[in-house]
């Protein structure tokens, strides 16, 4: 049976969100039902409620970094049963059939991975509504299962800024020894401090913002760097092996690119369009440095960070909002100041 779900949509670009009531389909026979409990906010939804991207079509019902409790089940479903606490991030559905998908990188799906919101169903054709709502409904297999021990609320960021941060580092095998610098304190920077943590790095961050740096220490960073400061910038010349880039806009990249050691590389989690004004390949050239880009991470992978995050105690620092807040919280995101994520609590969701 379809299911008439209440949300909070963006109509446009130009106006704030608001209620907004939709019909969620018939579960499929692999499909899982989910109640949403909790709701992290990502700076991507903001990006798309606002057509930052150009790729926006409305209404958008933002959200994928949902938490929830299952409540029925297709009859192919063997992962979950009713009862069960589950998670769904960026992505519901791929191909599942080309290269990238067999080797469990949905996330770089040839046809496009479908996106839990803002996305279009691959067997109905209808528009996918995200995790600001009372319920969703997607396949078992991009469907996450919530580890014992994690706390809900904490754990939803990590299925969009855990998992984003957590992709790189692995990618680029980060471990003892490693020295990592993660630029930009908010949801996926205070991820990627955590994490790079706990797999045993050296961790710096570069920040505009000399008030986070109690906060910095305390999240894993053992080194801070402002940026905006040019001596500070110079003495950190030639050290990280790895770069994790999460500034949401554009912004110039030539004075981090020799802070990379032989062979580093700068990866974009963040800014989606064109570089900053020009960067120069001097410090490639001279360094064998790369500049590259990373996008979420696929379900096995985000699974085994869950589990890794249950395993070592780490969660989001989060800011609880009721949904009717949705929009100060998105203005109060565009300024830096979230500590660390906002998540919304889904029972402030009433007709
Ligand atoms: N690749 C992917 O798969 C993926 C997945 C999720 C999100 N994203 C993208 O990642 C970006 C970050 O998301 P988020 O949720 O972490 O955002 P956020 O919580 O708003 O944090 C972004 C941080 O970047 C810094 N910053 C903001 N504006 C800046 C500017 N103009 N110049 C320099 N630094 C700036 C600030 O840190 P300081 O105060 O420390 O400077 C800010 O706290 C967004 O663009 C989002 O769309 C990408
Ligand atoms: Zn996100
Ligand atoms: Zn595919």
């Amino acid at each position: 049976m379809t299911m008439k779900v209440l949300g909070y949509a963006a109509t446009s670009a130009k106006v704030p969100l608001a209620p907004f009531e939709f019909t969620r389909r018939a579960p499929r026979p692999d499909d899982v039902v989910m109640e949403v409990l909790y709701c992290g906010v990502c700076h991507s939804d903001l990006h798309q409620a606002r057509n930052d991207w150009g790729f926006s079509t409305y209404p958008i019902v933002p959200g994928h970094e949902v938490v929830g409790r299952v409540t029925a089940v297709g009859k192919d479903v063997t992962k979950f049963k009713v009862g069960d606490f589950a998670g769904i991030g960026c992505m519901v559905d791929s191909c599942r059939h080309c290269n990238p998908c067999q080797q469990g990188l949905e996330q770089y799906c040839e046809e496009g991975n479908v996106q839990t919101y803002n996305g279009i169903d691959r067997h109905d054709h209808q528009p996918t509504y995200g995790g600001y709502s009372q319920a969703i409904v997607a396949s078992q297999d991009f469907v996450l299962k919530m580890p014992a021990g994690l706390d809900l609320k904490a754990a939803a960021p990590l299925l969009c800024a855990g998992i984003t941060t957590w992709s790189p580092l692995r990618h680029w095998k980060v471990g003892k020894g490693s020295k990592v610098a993660v630029v930009g304190l908010g949801g996926l920077g205070h991820m990627a401090l955590k994490l790079a943590n706990a797999l045993g790095a050296e961790v710096t961050l570069f920040t505009r913002s000399p008030n986070k740096e109690a906060d910095a220490r305390r999240l894993g960073a053992h080194h801070i760097v402002l940026s905006t400061d040019d001596a500070q910038m110079a003495a950190a010349k030639g050290q990280f092996d790895l770069i994790i880039d999460t500034v949401p806009y554009v912004h110039d990249i030539n004075a981090y690119m020799p802070t990379l050691n032989v062979d580093g590389t700068l990866v974009f989690v963040g800014f989606l369009g064109d570089i900053s004004p020009m960067v120069s390949t001097l410090p490639m050239i001279l360094g064998r440095r790369s500049v590259a880009g990373s996008c979420i991470g696929g379900i096995a992978e985000t699974q085994e960070m869950l589990d890794f995050c249950a395993k070592h105690g780490i969660a989001s620092d989060i800011e609880m909002i009721n949904i009717q807040d949705i929009n100060h919280a998105y203005e109060r995101m565009l300024k830096s100041d979230v500590k660390y994520r906002f998540v919304i609590d889904m029972a402030s969701l009433k007709p």
